[in-house]
């Protein structure tokens, strides 16, 4: 089965033709980042607006590295949320739009499904499976018991991590999105330079409000002087990464489960994805997606748009929605 998806939920314009969910013909990803940098963070107008000018040429690009048709594909899919809407409107009316000219069916997405799916790409994984969720908007651990029969086990309580890593990168003066940049300074620093707070909250929660305001308090300790940033970064790395894989990994013991996958945005971070592959010579299997398909894709939404659609009687009367 060949399906058409797009993804447009925040900043990235992004399509893909994805066969049977795990095999990716084509993939294209147009990133609005420089268009926000300057401003420090995304502008939800300004995004609609660039998302409304790149979709067309981004349909048209995947469509010709595939070689293929519109009228090969068997169903047209997007993401309908969460995410901002002026965004969302954008891919779903144009898949929609594609479905009815092409006469195929529509299918919608759930973006956080669609990044736990991403592991399902140019990949052997099936549930069961404990899925830890890190992305700029949500950081959850995720039970996949089945495809279509998932649980929220843990979620934060305050700040998303991703969220975070460009908070604390932007108080060291690095570019947004900051996660990429802090994820390189740190492998360059000492994990070990600076004690970190860890929250203590419930098994089913996580918390880093305290560890956001620990690090604005480092940061201004050092007035004048020259700030250690890639030790800082590297602290900081540690105590995020220790804490998400702590956490995952005693939750996936509670449910007696030996396969453990990290996915979202943030699962491209360098020392989060080396403490869940040394998992493997404790005795459980792991995955992460390739680094292309962590971030914002649409290939990851073509797999969702296969294995885990969002239920519904009639798709095309499906509406776009900010909040999961
Ligand atoms: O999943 P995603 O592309 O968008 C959302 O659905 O939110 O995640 C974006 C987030 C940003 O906060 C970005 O800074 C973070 O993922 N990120 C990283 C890394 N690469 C991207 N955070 C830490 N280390 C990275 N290597
Ligand atoms: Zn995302």
């Amino acid at each position: 089965m060949l399906i058409f998806a797009i993804e447009s939920s925040c900043d990235e314009t992004a399509c893909a033709i994805v066969k049977d969910g795990r095999e990716v013909i084509s993939n294209i990803v147009f990133s609005q980042i420089k268009t926000h940098q300057k401003f420090g963070g995304v502008v939800p107008e300004v995004a609609a607006r660039e998302h409304l000018e790149s979709i067309g040429p981004v349909i048209k690009e995947t469509f010709e590295q595939a070689q293929i048709k519109p009228s090969e594909i068997d169903a047209f899919s997007s993401t309908v949320g969460p995410g901002l809407v002026g965004c969302l409107l954008v891919g779903l009316n144009a898949a929609k739009t594609l479905s009815l000219v092409y006469n195929k069916p529509y299918i919608g997405v759930n973006h956080l499904q669609a990044h736990v799916c991403a592991n399902f790409i140019e990949s052997d994984l099936k549930p069961p499976f404990m899925c830890l969720l890190v992305s700029g908007g949500h950081t959850q651990v995720i039970y996949v018991k089945d495809f279509n029969d998932q649980t929220i086990v843990a979620s934060t309580i305050d700040d998303a991590i991703g969220e975070v890593y460009d908070k604390v990168a932007r108080l060291m003066g690095l570019p947004y999105p900051g996660g990429i940049m802090l994820d390189k300074l740190a492998q360059e620093g000492n994990p070990f330079s600076f004690k970190l707070p860890e929250a203590k909250v419930a098994e089913d929660e996580f918390s880093f409000s305290g560890l956001k305001t620990a690090l604005l308090r480092l940061t201004q300790s050092f007035k004048d002087k020259e700030m250690p940033i890639k030790d800082i970064c590297a602290s900081f790395q540690e105590r995020v990464s220790d804490t998400l894989i702590k956490k995952t990994l005693n939750l996936a013991d509670k449910f007696n489960c030996k396969t453990i996958v990290c996915a979202g945005g943030v699962a491209a971070n360098s020392e989060l994805r080396k403490k869940l592959f040394a998992l493997d010579e404790k005795g459980y299997k792991t995955y992460a997606p390739k680094m292309k398909y962590c971030t914002d894709n649409a290939a990851m939404v073509g797999s969702c748009a296969y294995f885990n659609p969002i239920k519904c009687e009639n798709p095309l009367e499906l509406e776009v929605f900010s909040r999961a």
